[in-house]
């Protein structure tokens, strides 16, 4: 491909030194699990979503599991209670929820800006008093988040966790300005995916969790590692959860490199905001330059195959973010009451062009104009 979708080893490439550094300081050390690396990490985490606590862990799935988790444990969920999640997620939320016993009730996106909107989040809290929290997911880098979503949640008493796989480092413009604006720190908890393709992404899985909570963060760290709050002293039936060192060190060059990335990543999606001009496409909403991180940048055509298959001919790599809603995945068959058109739609529509900061803005110009051509 003359354009790959995502090209790993070249958004790697200017950070290669620093990376290999990095893993060969913490091999050197002889410390392994946990350490200064780690604690470094977490205390930038924490800044960077202006939390008070961060606590890294092994992946994306495991942060929401835990948070879900630490919340029984503390008696601030009982198993049975329901929780809002977006009907267009990527199945990892779902799975979080499941696993702790917890009742997912999907809602659909808004179809405008693919997220969770606050208006629906009130109507489902309204519509079941057994909806006890909410996990809003800021899908493809753009913040879930709005003034109404924060007095649903107070009105209702809900809990709310953040899904910010997709988002780090991204602000919700419109919040309100005496809140903490930035994703991480929207909610009372929140959970971030280092999976290598995500904007900081690691040499491998990892993931933390950030909150605000003092009580949360120390269960959480504990059901991490075994559930133990002083060596061989278990106070929880916990896991093994904890981050790599490794992978702490390395995130540690990539956040570093953080700006950089989310603003090759907000110029290139400006230039498909001004270059793209085919009116078979549906380009995603742009009215949050400074918020959203791009973490995919997700047209809509009703020929999704045809539309793919021309690019492909162009040299031009595409992904699908995500064909088969979780509600419709073989392992959720008949958990769930009601439909979600606007996810069937977007699962049946949607298709992910190159935007990492690999591409250059010329080479996202060239794309665009490749896709001004291609007629059905
Ligand atoms: C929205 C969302 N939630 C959760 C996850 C799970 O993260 P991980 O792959 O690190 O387990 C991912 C990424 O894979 C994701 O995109």
């Amino acid at each position: 491909m003359k354009y790959p979708f995502l090209d790993l080893a070249a958004v790697n490439a200017p950070m290669l030194a620093q990376i290999q550094d990095a893993a060969a300081r913490v091999i050197a050390s002889g410390r392994y699990i946990g350490g200064p690396e780690t604690e470094a990490f977490e205390q930038r985490l924490a800044e960077l979503a202006g939390t008070a606590f961060a606590v890294g862990v092994s992946n994306g799935l495991d942060a929401l599991r835990l948070i879900f988790r630490a919340y029984i444990e503390l008696g601030r969920l009982r198993p049975g209670d329901a929780v809002i999640v977006p009907a267009n997620t990527y199945v990892a939320s779902f799975l979080a929820v499941s696993d702790c016993g917890l009742r997912i009730v999907p809602v659909d996106p808004d179809s405008r800006s693919m997220n969770l909107s606050g208006d629906a989040v009130e109507a489902a809290a309204a519509a079941n008093s057994s909806v006890k929290a909410v996990l809003t997911v800021h899908l493809y880098g753009r913040a879930a988040y709005d003034v109404a979503m924060a007095d649903a949640v107070r009105r209702h008493g809900l809990i709310l966790v953040e899904d910010n796989a997709q988002a780090i480092g991204a602000v919700c413009e419109t919040a309100s300005p005496a809140d903490n604006h930035r994703t991480g720190g929207l909610g009372h908890a929140a959970a971030f995916s280092f999976y290598p393709t995500k904007n900081v992404g690691a040499a491998g899985d990892a993931g933390a969790v950030t909150t605000g909570d003092a009580e949360l963060a120390a269960c959480v760290r504990a059901l991490a590692n075994y559930g133990s709050d002083v060596r061989y002293h278990n106070i929880y039936r916990g896991l093994n959860c904890r981050l790599d060192p490794i992978q702490a060190a390395v995130l540690g060059v990539k956040l570093d490199n953080l700006e950089r990335i989310t603003t090759a990543r907000r110029a290139n999606a400006a230039v498909y905001a001004a270059t793209i001009s085919n009116a078979e496409l549906t380009l995603p909403v742009h009215d949050s330059p400074d918020g959203d991180v791009w973490h995919q940048y997700v047209v809509r055509t009703s020929d999704r195959d045809g539309f793919r298959s021309y690019l492909a001919t162009h040299g031009v790599g595409t992904d699908v973010h995500y064909p088969l809603p979780p509600h419709r995945q073989p392992c959720y068959a008949g958990a769930f009451e009601g439909t979600f058109p606007v996810a069937d739609s977007l699962a049946a529509t949607v298709v992910s062009l190159p935007i990492s900061e690999a591409t250059t803005p010329e080479q996202i110009r060239e794309i665009a104009e490749i896709i001004n051509s291609y007629h059905r």
